[in-house]
């Protein structure tokens, strides 16, 4: 923007860290798509300095915020008013600045993965066996409507058991479900879907999940991406599973959701994604 330009509205990413995040790059295609103009930084806030980040964006004209780990629970605490998937998450990856000076929080994570999931990768899942690895922030997106899909099992497996066991808890009117740690999969069959919402192996190491749970049935979905692929994709790739995805699209649909709330438009994702041909 120049400084006799059009102001544009200002919007960002928060996470810790958030250097890798793409979303600024998706939101200026969407910007230069539908014919608006807008400003997308990354913002790195620790913890403990969140709140008052947050507040100070509002503070000076910011008109929204996407939330990425580590805060979408944070930022649920910290909305004034919520829409029904974020209440139901209890996580928030959507911050819209309200006039007045409340802050909306939405969470778009589950209706862009599902949209992922069943529209661009074609892959349904009512009736099939469901793997979710890790109970965090994203987790919390994507249970309601994967239950809402109903599965013939779904199963969660996370580092720390009670973490998972308390989703199971919080989650109890959307569907039955079972939490076990990583180890309790060893003597499982391959599952039909394995979604990766930890972010193991992000360090170089080797994902500790039982290879045992991927197989030659199994459509394995990486909620992170990178430009040179994801340790869980790879990983799934040496187990034999049958496919395994980065999530390129949740990326792109969920951030579609986020536009639509913010700019009161849908963009065309699947031109965007056949432009960035992931
Ligand atoms: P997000 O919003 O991406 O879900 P998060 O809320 O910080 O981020 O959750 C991170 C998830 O990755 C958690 O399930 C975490 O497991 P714990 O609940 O045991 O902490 C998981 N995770 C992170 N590092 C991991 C590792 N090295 N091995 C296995 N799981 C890991």
């Amino acid at each position: 923007m120049t400084e006799n330009g059009p102001k544009s509205d200002r919007y960002a990413v928060v996470g810790h860290p958030v250097q890798h995040s793409r979303s600024p790059m998706i939101h200026q295609l969407f910007a230069r798509q539908t014919g608006e103009e807008l400003i997308y930084e990354r913002i790195d806030v620790s913890p403990e300095d969140l709140e008052v980040t947050v507040r100070g964006f509002g503070a000076a004209g910011g008109k929204g915020l996407n939330v990425t780990a580590p805060h979408k629970q944070a930022i649920f605490e910290l909305s004034t008013e919520c829409g029904e998937a974020a209440t139901r998450a209890g996580a928030v990856n959507t911050l819209t600045f309200l006039p007045g000076g409340g802050m909306r929080g939405d969470n778009t994570d589950g209706i862009g993965f599902m949209r992922d999931l069943t529209t661009n990768h074609k892959q349904e899942v009512a009736a099939k066996r469901v793997l979710i690895l890790g109970a965090g922030g994203a987790t919390r997106g994507i249970l309601g409507p994967l239950l809402e899909a109903k599965p013939a099992e779904l199963v969660l497996a996370n580092r720390t058991l009670e973490r998972a066991e308390a989703l199971v808890e919080r989650f109890e009117a959307s569907g039955d479900f079972t939490a076990c740690q990583f180890d309790d999969l060893k003597d499982r069959d391959p599952f039909d879907l394995v979604i990766n919402a930890t972010s193991a192996g992000r360090g170089g190491e080797s994902p500790p999940f039982p290879p045992s749970c991927v197989g030659e049935v199994s459509f394995c979905y990486d909620l992170a991406y990178g430009l040179k692929g994801t340790p869980f994709v790879t990983w799934a790739r040496k187990h034999g599973a049958g496919e395994a995805v980065q999530g390129w699209g949740m990326l792109v649909e969920q951030a579609a959701e986020s536009y639509q709330i913010w700019r009161g438009m849908r963009p065309d994702t699947a031109e965007i994604l056949e432009k960035l041909a992931l």
